[in-house]
């Protein structure tokens, strides 16, 4: 004889969703034992039927009400095991088990960010796919100017909407050019980024890193451009005896331009940037080129250089890594070989701060 106390209790204490799940097919399955009660009632006389009909609903009801809540239960349960199971530990050390690295160029990069947000400048980027007008007339060098032709560029098939050849940026100048056709002066930005030239051996890749400098205000002249430089350059090697050399030279996009060479010393085969001196000792290495911005190119900008100067430089990312960090040869730098990695690059923490020491 079918028990409703019984079949109740055997509900509440299902111990799983599974042997719940048991419970609700002995009870209220196609062959249940509630359903062949609730079958029954059809073979029953009306008077029969008219008692026993309201108790087997009554099963059904209270047998659902159960299941129902047993199973409400049941899967609380296993959500709260769950997240038992999977909890975090928020408070270990996040470098207990350190993975991965920043590679070295990206921590130049946030190294200069930082150097040169004390002094004012904002970050400023460009894409890397630029047309021909940014990326060579606008600097001031036309169509028929050597430059050109030294830049090895990357060209594409098709030419943009507006008939501009496009092409693989070689350098980060043409960011100067959208700087100055987007924002008023006084401007004080960098501009790190890839530039891609058709060029490949231990020191040249196809593609490298370059970081831009551009300053527009009024009354700029280049002791701005040489203080700058220094104070960068001291920041950087995180040494004071930085010493540099301003030789005259020649870029489209400056007049004057300057070539900047900085004093070093040849230890154990490497080059340690800082001090100079007339001894065997010492040498100069050319490092960045710059100037003063060319009149053209601020007109070129829509601005005008009556009313605005500034000065502006370029240097290879690379370049200075490999300097102050040691390595060799460039093509290192682009093979993705983890143990190269391992050894040159960068905790994810180790974030640069001019007060906790730009490299530590
Ligand atoms: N764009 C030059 C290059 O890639 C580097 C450069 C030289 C940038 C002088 C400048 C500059 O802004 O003033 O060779």
């Amino acid at each position: 004889m079918f028990d409703i106390n019984q079949a109740i209790l055997a509900i509440d204490h299902a111990e799983t969703l599974d042997a719940l799940e048991a419970l609700r097919v002995q009870f209220l399955g196609k062959n249940g034992e509630i359903t062949l009660l609730m079958k029954k009632l059809g073979q029953m006389t009306q008077d029969e039927r008219s008692s026993f009909g309201p108790l087997f609903n009554g099963y059904q009801r209270e047998a659902n009400a159960a299941i129902a809540s047993r199973k409400t239960a049941l899967e609380s349960a296993v959500l709260d095991a769950r997240l038992a199971n999977e909890r975090i530990d928020m408070t270990l050390p996040a470098d207990a088990a350190p993975k991965g690295s920043i590679h070295p160029v990206s921590q130049v990069m946030d190294e200069l960010a930082e150097i040169f947000a004390d002094m004012g400048f904002a970050v400023a980027t460009g894409p890397e796919i630029e047309d021909d007008w940014r990326n060579f007339t606008a600097l001031n060098i036309p169509e028929t100017h050597p430059a050109r032709a030294m830049h090895d560029t990357f060209y594409f098939p098709d030419k943009d909407a507006e008939g501009r050849a496009m092409l693989l940026r070689t350098h980060t100048s043409p960011v100067q050019i959208r700087t100055m056709m987007s924002q008023q002066p006084p401007i004080r930005i960098i501009a790190p980024g890839r530039v891609y030239r058709s060029d490949s051996d231990a020191t040249h890749t196809p593609m490298f890193h370059q970081v831009e400098g551009l300053v527009i205000d009024r009354g700029i002249h280049m002791g701005h451009l040489k203080w700058t430089l220094e104070t960068f350059l001291k920041a950087y090697f995180e040494r004071d005896d930085i010493v540099l050399r301003l030789r005259p030279s020649y870029f489209p996009f400056t007049e004057p331009s300057a070539e900047v060479d900085v004093g070093y010393k040849q230890e154990k085969g490497r080059r340690i940037v800082g001090g100079h001196g007339d001894d065997d000792a010492h040498a100069w290495m050319e490092l960045l080129g710059s100037g003063m911005v060319n009149r053209r190119v601020i007109a070129n900008c829509g601005l005008d250089p009556d009313e605005w100067q500034g000065f502006a430089f370029g240097v290879g990312v690379d370049r200075l890594a490999m300097l102050k960090y040691g390595m060799d040869d460039l093509r290192a730098f682009f093979d993705g070989d983890l143990r190269w990695l391992a050894h040159y690059g960068f905790g994810a923490l180790s974030v640069p701060t001019l007060s906790g020491g730009i490299s530590a």
